[in-house]
């Protein structure tokens, strides 16, 4: 006790000398604030965007002046070292203290080389691969001029419809967090002053992906419960990997602007989780709050500042307004020198006080940009994120023989393999299926092409979709003539179709989740010629398959795999590579099933799971509960045996037996169950996941062990407690099919 005593005194005098020693780099900021004005420091928070400023005009936003009168402390979308340099000379060289800018982008699955989309991403679960991604896009990002990453996005999703979710990883917590550490890690490396990391900015906080009806910008209203066990994970995890700086969403928590949200920021990210970087509101984010009807918009910037929004994007509102607001004693000026130091610290700590123009290399252009190197990863991940969603009769991979016809609006175009947020690919450079096809068969087969349809029968629906990857419309009744004939001449029928790359993202919310109108049509007709279909699914979201599922024999699932995924699909489509993604989202049976997620609470009534129907059960009368694909499933060409599982102590053993005649990799999933707790608890939740890799008629055996962690959770009081008592534990190839287990936790 008395040693415990004086390590306890011991343990306040350090803090309290940690609380009182300046560092030199403290000592640095406290002298540079010490000369800046009120409107300097203001100048600090505004953040730009680029347009204007790219083409080096000095119209608007992007005006000179700004930056030499030191009233800009970052922009973004500025394309090139040369533009980048250019602004940075002029805040550095001309600005009132030789203040370095952030120099922001959106580098959310890659810059020139482009992955996949982070929802395919996590579908690969790994999290080798996900860092190795980010820390190529840093190093691609940086050797263009940037310093300031917006990524990663970890708005955990349970709605589809929500374009956005093909942004994030998908539904469940745990893995999100896993996840976001991992982007992390590879964006910020350990050392933020090397001239190939940046900082990360982890988005959009919070809870942006619980929009009430998947509709982009719309309300969030969510229990706080829900809240701490299911969506603030991720963000916290970001937070523990040391990501230097956070977004807030566009939506209202329970009433209130997330950007206004002081409870929030402050008291939860500051406070509880120790979040020491700084902050910036997301686009225009300032004066919506007035829109929502919060404050009045000349208040809009004393709120968003109060509650601890550190750089105001685009809206110019902090410039222009908290001044006066400080002036009228309506604004704290101590929070404006709060936010300056947290920006002023960021810039600190990216090295740009030390040089301003680390990042302005422009012979790192030549050996660091679309590298061999980095396009021959970005194909390897690729292929590790598409999900067999089904394979009757093996009917991938394909033999390099026959007649193979290649159908569908999506088979020629490179231009859309990238999806959403690849603004800086250049589209022209990348392979579309066709060749990657013809290259891939040589002379060993013959590829029959036919575009076969448009994306959407109605063209205003189509170009409202496409946004800005536009692709060439044709008449679809000649269109789909064309695709039958060359399905007459063929073996085999491949049709690539789905979304077009622009359907999911920012402002691509879905109503209806089939593959759209015409495709589909076309895809009967398909079915119809009786010849054997593959469906390679383009898509940045879960679609409702339920007719594709029962009538087109094998389902392929491979997102937007970015710059390289056709050569990526062919390595699959061909058995070069043999898939291995597990889905990170439910795949309903239908939109109205919505939101239908794995880790779920009991309900009252709930469901007998017998296959009959009992009306005062909690059901739809017209449709089954069940999902068309569950959380965690994903098939192999070839097919993996579970032995019986065993548990001992908190050791949880079971043997995975490669049982076909290739090799392959299978994730070996891990959920556990709290049987009986103060509050109700999900009927499973992941919580461990190993990936197996087998040679055919191989075995391996695979532990996993019961830590405090996986048994905790936030209670009504959001205590975060871990109870004795018994707990279910599953193991499975994915969160349906999965053996029973159980463990006691006691005192
Ligand atoms: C998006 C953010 C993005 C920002 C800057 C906003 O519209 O919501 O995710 O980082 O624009 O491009």
């Amino acid at each position: 006790m008395k040693l415990l005593s004086q390590l306890f005194i011991i343990g306040i005098g350090l803090s309290l000398f940690s609380c009182t020693q300046r560092t030199e780099e403290d000592r640095f900021i406290d002298n540079l604030m010490d000369k800046m004005t009120l409107e300097e420091k203001l100048g600090q928070l505004n953040l730009l965007v680029g347009g204007d400023i790219v083409s080096g005009t000095t119209k608007d936003q992007g005006s000179d002046s700004l930056f030499i009168s030191g009233k800009v402390g970052g922009v973004f979308n500025v394309k090139g070292v040369e533009a980048v340099s250019r602004l940075q000379h002029l805040a550095v060289e001309h600005g009132p203290h030789g203040i370095p800018l952030l120099i922001g982008a959106d580098v959310v699955h890659g810059y020139e080389t482009v992955f996949p989309i982070p929802l395919a991403l996590s579908c690969s679960w790994d999290t080798t691969a996900i860092e190795n991604m980010a820390r190529i896009s840093a190093i691609e990002a940086t050797a263009d001029g940037v310093n300031w990453n917006y990524s990663p996005m970890v708005d955990i999703c349970r709605d589809p419809r929500w374009g956005r979710i093909a942004e994030g990883s998908g539904e469940d917590p745990w893995l999100g967090s896993v996840i976001a550490k991992a982007y992390v890690r590879g964006y910020q490396g350990n050392n933020m002053k090397s001239d190939s990391t940046m900082m990360a900015c982890v988005k959009h906080f919070a809870l942006y992906g619980a929009a009430e009806g998947g509709r982009d910008y719309n309300t969030v209203d969510m229990s706080l419960q829900r809240m701490f066990n299911y969506y603030l994970p991720p963000y916290k995890a970001a937070v523990e990997a040391g990501c230097a700086s956070l977004m807030t969403s566009f939506n209202l928590i329970n009433g209130m602007h997330a950007t206004a949200d002081k409870w929030l920021i402050e008291d939860v990210l500051r406070k509880q989780w120790g979040f020491e970087g700084m902050t910036v509101t997301d686009f225009n984010s300032i004066p919506e709050i007035s829109t929502f009807g919060i404050t009045e918009k000349e208040n809009a910037a004393a709120l968003a500042l109060k509650a601890g929004s550190d750089m105001d994007m685009v809206s110019g509102l902090y410039i222009k307004t908290l001044k006066d607001a400080i002036q009228r004693g309506e604004a704290d000026e101590a929070l404006v020198d709060k936010a300056c130091r947290r920006v002023l610290q960021a810039k600190m700590r990216l090295g740009l006080f030390e040089n301003p123009y680390k990042y302005c290399r422009p012979e790192r252009l030549d050996r660091d940009m679309y590298t061999d190197a980095h396009r021959a990863t970005a194909r390897e991940i690729a292929a590790e994120t598409f999900v067999l969603l089904k394979n009757d009769n093996s009917l991938l991979p394909l033999a390099k023989k026959g007649k193979i016809a290649l159908i569908g609006p999506l088979a020629n175009a490179g231009n859309n393999m990238c999806g959403c947020w690849s603004g800086y690919c250049r589209a022209e450079k990348h392979e579309s299926l066709l060749q990657a096809f013809k290259n891939a068969v040589g002379n060993k087969a013959e590829i029959i092409y036919a575009p076969g349809s448009n994306i959407y029968y109605d063209e205003t629906t189509q170009r409202n979709a496409a946004g800005m990857r536009q692709l060439e419309r044709g008449d679809d009744n000649a269109m789909h003539r064309e695709a039958l004939n060359a399905a007459a001449k063929a073996d085999i029928i491949v049709a690539a179709m789905g979304e077009s790359a622009d359907m999911s993202g920012e402002s691509a919310s879905r109503a209806e989740l089939t593959i759209p109108d015409t495709q589909r049509e076309l895809l009967r007709k398909l079915a119809a010629t009786g010849k054997p279909v593959v469906l390679l699914l383009f898509t940045g979201r879960p679609l409702v398959l339920d007719w594709e599922n029962d009538n087109i024999p094998t389902i392929l699932n491979v997102w937007f795999g970015g710059s390289e995924a056709a050569g990526a699909i062919a390595d699959v489509v061909f058995g070069e590579k043999n898939p291995c993604g597990k889905l990170t989202t439910t795949f309903p049976r239908s939109v109205g099933q919505i939101p239908l997620y794995y880790n779920h609470l009991m309900s009252s009534h709930p469901d007998p799971q017998d296959g009959v129907f009992n009306r005062y059960c909690s059901n739809y009368i017209d449709m089954s509960n069940e999902p068309l694909y569950p959380f965690g499933f994903g098939l192999s060409y070839t097919s993996f045996e579970y032995g019986t599982a065993e548990i001992k102590n908190n050791e949880i053993r079971v043997d995975i037996k490669n049982n076909g005649t290739v090799a392959g990799t299978e994730i070996v999933q891990l959920y556990i169950r709290d049987k009986v707790a103060r509050i109700a608890r999900p009927v499973k939740e992941l919580k461990s996941y190993r990936h197996v890799s087998l040679n055919p008629g191989e075995t391996k055996q695979i532990s996993f062990t019961i830590t405090p962690d996986m048994l905790g959770y936030y209670d009504a009081q959001l205590d975060y407690i871990c109870e004795p008592g018994v707990f279910e534990i599953m193991v499975g190839p994915n969160s349906r099919d999965l053996q029973y287990l159980e463990f006691s936790l006691t005192e």
